[in-house]
């Protein structure tokens, strides 16, 4: 069995940051984003928007474009690491899709890289479990973990999310032509965002009392980032990954039509373009717009590629995430 994509779709929030907005709040310019970052303007969630919303809205324009009913829908895949439920987002999406079958829905946690993890696993419960009908979707709001008064992280991030379909076919029409998947959890004290732990809180006291098993809840603290590590290490990975992935698939970066990078900054995007010989007329881009949209970052550009009509039915595109974690993979795909 092979499996293919047949649609994808995608929602961001109503709100617009610009660079000149973010100025009022931290010491920053439009100047230095755009030149550092190639970022221009973000979406944010406001109060009457959620996760679940917005990847409902993206997975809902995927069935469309697929003409496939909720119904036959198998499999939901939600590669977030910002769920609204500590549980776990996929099974609201699932809800709000009104699928009558009840399939299964889970979460798949990557950060930037999720999406790609998503595609990978959506082919494997296809090729190996017998699934029809797979919604990948990747979807996230950062916003919620930014520290807003760090202007080295606060002004890349945006929220978004994106969806495809992913279809049971015959093998000959196969559109996952190779992956290559890695992490590092080395690296991971470069880009963090770590649970915020009272200990104290958390310690039985010496005489057994239930003390120690109150319900406090907890949260995350904001995103921890190293900026230029990351950058150092995205510049060196993502590249090697995909050659890996393109050699399996017995091809060059001279032979694929699109190169799709997580949109992270547009100082990488080039790089990696410039190392694998792509010329920058066949690299999609659309962070100016959205910035640093973590797990939706991909469909998100993907969508909006397919609909003005750039990517079109039998394009080869190569397409690596990258980020927290560290996580880093790439898959050579065709629309
Ligand atoms: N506005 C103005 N000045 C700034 C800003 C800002 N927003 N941010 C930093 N600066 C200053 C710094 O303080 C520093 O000043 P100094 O020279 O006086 O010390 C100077 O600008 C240079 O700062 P650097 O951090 O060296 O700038 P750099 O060129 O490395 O760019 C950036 C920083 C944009 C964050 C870059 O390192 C980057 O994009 N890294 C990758 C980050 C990334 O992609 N993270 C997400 C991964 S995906 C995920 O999983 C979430």
């Amino acid at each position: 069995r092979g499996c293919k994509l047949v649609g994808c779709g995608s929602a961001v929030p109503s709100l617009h940051i610009s660079n000149d907005d973010l100025s009022k709040i931290v010491d920053t310019n439009d100047e230095w984003i755009s030149v550092r970052t190639g970022i221009r303007n973000r979406r944010i969630l406001s109060r009457n928007e959620s996760l679940t919303s917005l990847g409902t809205e993206a997975a809902k324009k995927a069935l469309e474009m697929a003409k496939v009913d909720p119904d036959d829908v198998d499999l939901v895949l939600l590669c977030t690491s910002t769920p609204e439920d500590l549980f776990g987002g996929a099974p609201q999406i699932q809800k709000a899709l009104g699928c009558k079958s009840n399939p299964l829905a889970y979460d798949i946690t990557a950060a930037c890289s999720g999406f790609v993890l998503g595609l990978v696993s959506a082919a494997c419960h296809i090729r190996g479990g017998g699934f029809q009908n797979v919604l990948v979707i990747g979807a996230d709001a950062l916003s919620r973990y930014v520290d807003w008064t760090d202007r080295g992280s606060c002004i890349l991030f945006g929220d978004a999310a994106g969806a495809v379909l992913v279809q049971a076919c015959d093998i000959e029409e196969d559109g996952l032509f190779s992956f290559d998947l890695h992490s590092d959890g080395e690296g991971q004290r470069h880009l963090q965002a770590n649970l915020k732990e009272n200990k104290k809180d958390h310690e039985l006291d010496t005489n057994g009392s239930l003390h120690g098993l109150l319900p406090k809840g907890s949260s995350y603290s904001c995103i921890e980032m190293n900026g230029k590590e990351v950058f150092r290490f995205a510049v060196r990975m993502v590249p090697q990954s995909i050659e890996l992935a393109l050699k399996k698939a017995g091809l060059t970066g001279s032979n694929i039509d699109w190169l799709l990078l997580h949109q992270a900054n547009q100082r990488i995007i080039d790089a990696v373009a410039t190392r694998l010989e792509v010329p920058s007329e066949r690299v999609i881009s659309n962070l100016a717009n959205y910035g640093n949209t973590s797990a939706a970052s991909i469909p998100l550009a993907l969508d909006e590629a397919v609909r003005s009509g750039k990517v079109q039915t039998g394009h080869t595109i190569a397409a690596a995430g990258f980020g927290a974690g560290l996580t880093w993979g790439s898959a050579i795909i065709r629309w």
